[in-house]
């Protein structure tokens, strides 16, 4: 071999070693499904008595003591933003822990949001992106599973799995996760550190 061809060799390994480390945000187009042919962004608010379950979530910003997230999604199809609270219960605390996030909705792909935290009725500037990429429709053709990643920046990563009942076993709710995995490609998403609220522990937070 010659000296040309190691160099360029070692330097293939070198980069490909980079490559493997550096994660980075996958973009929309990346990780949309066909799915999402006919979403509208205004399916996710379903009114007054509408909440969605978070049954599965690795959200570093959640403390880890928090569970049984439920969102409460409001929407403007005419302005194209969004906001939601997301409300969970946590050990040792009195009173549940509420974020108020709000964002803004792509007008050609409505599952291409983007948003930040509203902390006392000011939207932080900034937005990340927060990205609807797989649903799955009831027999009514009502979205019952939404599947979310966003990318806050720092490294940091959200993979959420909102559900509009709440009676999942960790089994099932498992087997999503691997499915949603498996299609969009090992790796392409983060899902480590994935914690699941099934049925019980629904029941047990009383939310
Ligand atoms: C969801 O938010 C709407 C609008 O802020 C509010 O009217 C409604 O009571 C909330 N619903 C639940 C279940 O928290
Ligand atoms: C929920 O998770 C708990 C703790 O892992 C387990 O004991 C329980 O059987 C699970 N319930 C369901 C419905 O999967």
């Amino acid at each position: 071999m010659s000296l040309l061809r190691i160099v360029a060799c070692m330097t293939t390994v070198v980069l490909s070693i980079r490559t493997s480390n550096a994660y980075e945000c996958p973009s929309y187009e990346d990780i949309v499904q066909t799915s999402l042919e006919g979403y509208r962004a205004s399916e996710l608010d379903g009114g007054s008595d509408s909440i969605w379950y978070m049954v599965a979530t690795n959200e570093p910003t959640l403390p880890p003591i928090c569970t049984c997230g439920i969102n409460n999604i409001t929407v403007s199809d005419d302005e194209l933003t969004y906001e939601y609270t997301n409300t969970d219960i946590c050990q040792g605390l009195k009173e549940p822990f509420q974020i108020h996030i709000g964002g803004e909705i792509n007008g050609e792909f409505p599952g291409n949001m983007k948003e930040n935290a509203i902390i006392h009725n000011h939207q932080l500037k900034n937005l990340d992106p927060n990205m609807v990429f797989h649903v799955e429709r009831d027999g009514n053709k009502d979205l019952d599973v939404v599947y979310t990643y966003a990318c806050l920046g720092h490294g940091l990563f959200s993979f959420n799995v909102l559900a509009k009942t709440s009676t999942r076993t960790t089994q099932e709710i498992e087997s999503m996760i691997a499915e949603v995995d498996n299609m969009i490609g090992h790796g392409i998403l983060k899902i480590e550190k994935v914690r699941i609220v099934n049925q019980t522990s629904y029941e047990t937070c009383e939310v």
